[in-house]
């Protein structure tokens, strides 16, 4: 079925009607800090389960669950100690938050994927808070690409990839972050690393005052953990201080490239540039190599993203 998708302005009509489509059961996307989500009412099966049917994706993947404040995430999970430290020093913004769920959550279980967890976040962004008091439910939402593509940025990329299939894209402009947020369990003994993102493990750690566990690499408990999540079209080289002939060549530093993530070596401004270069090069049609990233701070996620994009498949 080919839908007449509505681009909604981010104003007090584009929320309403953004917050009446979302309340009938509809998709739709809308910016938040990290990336456009594809929001659906996280309570209502047959929203969730169109999310999966639009986007393309593996069913064994469970979503993220959006809410407006720390309050409305307790109604829905065990709460815990660590949970209201981290909330406390990261929301609203780019953290995600996997806690055991509370009985009576009333959230489908396709958003769990029938796990006894869920994933939650506060975003941070002022479209994606007026959306959710507006709509006054949780919203899942996913990234707002089809499965395995690259994520969204901007409302033209949300329309590029998921044009038709959804009821609307709320335009809130470019999301300031750029890479999706950072996935911490606390469903086990120890705060655990479950995906690296827009809030860096390091300020994660300072916060706790303690090591976050890595995640068994065997086990797929987040979609960004399969090996070819985030693929461009276009075959991608990493760590190429020179591009070989024939490839467009993604800059960072002193490396200037074709277009550069950063021409002063800036990793924040490299992670929000991330995902529109990586749209602009893959339009160019040909391989892709990209210089050399630090390791450190947001680097960590976005090698982890660059890593996947480079991955075979
Ligand atoms: O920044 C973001 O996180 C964006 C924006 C829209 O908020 N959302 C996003 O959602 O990236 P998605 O569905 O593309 O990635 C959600 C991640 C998945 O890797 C999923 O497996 C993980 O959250 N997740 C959700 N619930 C989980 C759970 N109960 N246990 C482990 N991982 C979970
Ligand atoms: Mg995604």
């Amino acid at each position: 079925m080919t839908l007449a998708t509505e681009t909604l302005p981010h104003d007090a009509q584009g929320i309403a009607r953004a917050s009446t489509l979302l309340r009938g059961g509809n998709l739709v996307a809308f910016p938040t800090e990290t990336v456009y989500g594809l929001g659906a009412d996280a309570g209502n099966d047959r929203a969730v389960a169109a999310i999966f049917a639009a986007k393309g994706r593996p069913q064994f993947n469970p979503l993220i669950v959006h809410v407006t404040n720390a309050d409305a995430a307790r109604q829905l999970v065990e709460w815990s100690d660590t949970a209201a430290q981290l909330a406390a020093a990261f929301w609203p913004g780019a953290l995600t938050l996997v806690l055991p769920l509370r009985a009576g959550h009333g959230l489908s279980p396709l958003v769990t994927a029938g796990l006894g967890t869920v994933g939650l976040r506060v975003p941070a962004n002022d479209a994606a808070q007026a959306v959710l008091k507006a709509a006054g439910l949780p919203i899942a939402a996913p990234s707002a690409n089809p499965s395995g593509r690259i994520s969204p940025t901007t409302a033209q990329h949300v329309l590029a990839g998921l044009s038709g299939q959804i009821a609307a894209v709320l335009d809130g402009g470019v999301c300031p972050v750029g890479l999706e947020s950072t996935i911490v369990g606390l469903d086990g003994e120890t705060p655990t690393l479950l995906r690296a993102g827009g809030i860096p493990a390091e300020a994660i750690e300072n916060a706790l005052g303690t090591r976050l566990g890595q995640t068994a690499t065997d086990k797929i408990t987040a979609p960004g953990q399969m090996t070819s999540h985030y693929a461009p079209r276009a075959r991608v080289r990493l760590n190429a201080r020179v591009p070989h002939p024939g490839e467009v060549h993604l800059g960072f530093g002193t490396i200037p490239g074709d277009i550069t993530l950063s021409a002063t070596g800036d990793l924040t401004e490299a992670a929000a540039n991330l995902f529109n270069c990586l749209h602009l090069l893959d339009a160019q049609e040909c391989p892709i190599a990209v210089a050399p990233i630090p390791l450190t701070g947001l680097g960590a996620a976005i090698n982890d993203r660059l890593r996947r994009a480079a991955a075979p498949r």
